[in-house]
């Protein structure tokens, strides 16, 4: 079930990937670029989806850059030259990375675990690939807590995935402390539905 699942994800990005940037205006540049200022080092970003963070990365980092989507990335590839620092970009599936245990200083993903199929298992494997030490930033939108907000998003959540591939009442916070990250501060925007998550393995 996973398996299709995760094909069915993929095929929605390869095709929403052609208007992505125009459609996409949930998290603005500056909110962007405010999470990516605390990353350091070899840096992994799950999701890159079509590039929005490459601009954003300080000077000192170098990255990393998955995505399952090669739709996604062909786009990503297009913004390579805004980039201060080395990106490189990979087709991967963030459920099961390629990379060993313990190797980026900082793991990033913006709006991502709304659509990763299995958010739990891609959550560990970014805890897995993080160093001890390292960082984890991630900067997602959630299920409201307001009730009612609450409810109409589980509504309209099977129109969301269907259409575009992503969930708009995923517990994403919840999905994280399950994987074993463990949180050190949230700041939230947008009526609490977008939380920038600044933690660690
Ligand atoms: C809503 S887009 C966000 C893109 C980008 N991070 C941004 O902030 O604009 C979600 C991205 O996650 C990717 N994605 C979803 N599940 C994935 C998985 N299992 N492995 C790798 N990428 C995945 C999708 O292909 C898509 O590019």
């Amino acid at each position: 079930m996973d398996e299709a699942t995760t094909e069915k994800i993929k095929r929605l990005y390869n095709r929403t990937a052609v208007y992505y940037d125009w459609m996409d205006r949930m998290v603005s540049p500056k909110l962007r670029k405010k999470a990516l200022s605390q990353a350091y080092g070899k840096v992994l970003e799950v999701g890159v989806g079509t590039g929005k963070n490459i601009p954003y990365y300080p000077e000192g980092c170098e990255v990393t850059a998955i995505d399952f989507s090669p739709g996604m990335l062909s786009k990503a590839m297009k913004k390579l030259h805004l980039a201060k620092v080395p990106v490189s970009l990979l087709e991967m599936d963030a459920q099961e990375m390629d990379f060993p245990d313990g190797i980026f200083d900082t793991v990033v993903a913006t709006c991502v675990f709304c659509s990763v199929p299995n958010p739990i298992k891609g959550l560990k494997e970014v805890h897995r690939v993080c160093k001890a030490n390292g960082r984890i930033i991630l900067l997602e939108h959630v299920r409201s807590n307001r009730r009612m907000i609450g409810v109409l998003m589980d509504i309209l959540n099977p129109i969301s995935l269907h259409v575009v591939g992503s969930n708009i009442n995923r517990r994403t916070l919840e999905n994280i402390q399950i994987a074993g990250i463990k949180v050190d501060e949230v700041e939230e925007f947008l009526g609490k539905i977008v939380k920038l998550v600044i933690a660690r393995p």
